[in-house]
């Protein structure tokens, strides 16, 4: 089985100072494999660490339990060894097995004492150390050995009633710690193997539980520039199919952004082809024309054409600037009075000249919004371009700017023809224009305003005023 730990490590050539370790653990941070991997070995250190001490306790036990049965019988020999002669006085004969026991071949010394109750020595070392009680077996030392050390009190027939003699007997570890080494590493090495097998069933079982989250990268990866078809949620477990969900639904919007992108670049080839159309023949007409004043008449549509075709590109190039992430988002402090009082001065020349009476209506405090100046400027540029263009002279147009708690309002009222209450909606979209709206015109200027105000997290409404006409309210976020 191939289990690859991945430790995705970034090739950071600006900090070479960084350590190995703190990369290595910056890919383990980053890397879903390595992390449960992490855990799993760090939990099978901890769970043997844990064995190797407990396993260590009782081997310890153990060996201690089996000395001290062996130093006891040793001592109960002994004990029974020991008779009083006629003279009154304690003898002990000591067999040669009470001492061979301890002959297991680990070159261990015995050593032994018998007392009378009175203390007086009746055989062995007399400065051999005495546990504190009876039959407890205790690790002691002896001149220089550590022994360990069992004391047994046994009475002795022929003595007064109750008499007693103590049989202190000792043994050096030489044995026991062998005992307790063998029994250690037989009990570690079993549980080892368990926890090793453990660890194993689970590395398995991760990789297992792995394998569709990675059958599901393979299939996002392997997916062409334009397969946007639903990938199948059940390739994952339940938990994961809210992701899989979360791809697809993203997708699916990508697919709808792209298919409105096309049908945007489509209409706007179209757009373009048919007003240069007639500049190509208008040119043609005025190359062959020998009138001049005919020639010059050619020459002023060749020029309108133009104009258009110019002013078609330019609010293209607006539309897009206008739409989401495609400039840098700006900040810029605007005085809406001010902007709208500028906008206005340079469209003045127009209303002039189509006989419309251009006004603001602003008092003096400054109604001061946050945004793109140069969006925002566009945005009023358009509304009031077509406030003139669509109504007919002698008409009135008029540019308020308020304000409202926290929100700038800015609306732009005409008494031309208004748009009917079905088709506001539709105004907004890209290149819809009213039929029998006069030739000239995009189709793009309320769709650059929606852009503009959506960016700068404002709305904007189509209705109509008292006398008739259209009254366009924004409404944006003031500061
Ligand atoms: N102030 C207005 N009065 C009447 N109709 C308007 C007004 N503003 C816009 N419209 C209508 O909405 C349509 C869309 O406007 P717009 O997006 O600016 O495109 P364009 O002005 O290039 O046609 C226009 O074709 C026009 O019919
Ligand atoms: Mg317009």
């Amino acid at each position: 089985m191939a289990w690859v730990i991945s430790f995705a490590m970034h090739n950071d050539e600006t900090f070479p100072t960084r350590g190995i370790l703190s990369r290595a653990l910056g890919g383990v941070a980053s890397s879903l494999r390595a992390q449960l991997f992490a855990w799993v070995v760090l939990t099978l250190i901890g769970a043997i660490c844990i064995n190797l001490y407990l396993s260590y306790r009782s081997a310890d036990a153990t060996a201690d339990l089996v000395t001290d049965r062996t130093l006891l019988a040793s001592a109960r020999v002994i004990a029974e060894a020991t008779h009083v002669d006629g003279s009154g006085t304690v003898q002990i004969d000591i067999p040669p097995a009470a001492l061979e026991m301890f002959d297991t071949g680990y070159g261990d010394r015995v050593f032994y004492q018998v007392v009378t109750a009175w203390g007086n020595l009746i055989a062995g070392f007399p400065d051999l150390p005495r546990p504190k009680r009876d039959l407890n077996g205790e690790d002691m030392t002896f001149r220089t050995d550590g022994v360990r050390v069992l004391m047994l009190s046994h009475p002795v027939v022929g003595l007064d009633q109750d008499s007693t003699i103590s049989v202190t007997v000792a043994v050096t570890h030489n044995s026991q710690y062998a005992m307790r080494r063998r029994l250690w590493l037989s009990d570690f090495t079993k549980q080892l193997a368990l926890v090793l097998l453990a660890g194993l069933v689970t590395i398995i079982g991760l990789q297992r539980g792995l394998a569709p989250v990675l059958r599901l990268r393979d299939a996002v990866r392997e997916r062409g520039r334009e397969r946007l078809d639903p990938l199948q949620p059940d390739m994952v477990q339940n938990e994961l199919r809210p992701l899989v969900h979360a791809l697809n639904d993203h997708m699916e919007r990508v697919q709808n952004q792209m298919a409105a992108q096309r049908r945007f670049v489509s209409n706007a080839a179209h757009q373009l082809r048919t007003p240069l159309a007639l500049i190509s023949t208008q040119a043609s007409v005025a190359a062959r024309e020998t009138d001049s004043s005919r020639r010059d008449e050619a020459l002023t549509a060749l020029r309108s054409s133009t104009r258009q075709v110019t002013r078609l590109a330019s609010q293209l190039l607006t539309l897009s600037r206008a739409e989401p992430g495609s400039r840098r988002p700006r900040n810029d402090t605007i005085e809406l009075t001010e902007t709208a009082r500028r906008v206005l001065e340079t469209l003045a020349e127009e209303a002039l000249r189509r006989n419309i009476d251009l006004g603001l209506e602003a008092d003096e405090t400054p109604v001061r919004i946050e945004g793109d100046g140069t969006m925002l400027r566009e945005m009023l540029v358009n509304l009031v371009d077509n406030a003139l263009r669509y109504t007919p002279p002698g008409g009135r147009v008029t540019v308020g700017i308020g304000r409202e708690d926290d929100t700038a309002l800015l609306w732009v009222e005409d008494n031309g023809p208004g748009i009917p209450e079905a088709e506001r909606a539709q105004v907004f979209e890209r290149f819809y224009r009213i039929m029998g709206t006069e030739p000239e015109g995009s189709g793009l200027g309320l769709a650059i305003v929606r852009e503009v105000v959506d960016g700068a997290g404002g709305s904007v409404t189509l209705g109509e005023p008292a006398g008739g006409g259209l009254l366009v309210s924004v409404r944006l976020p003031a500061v």
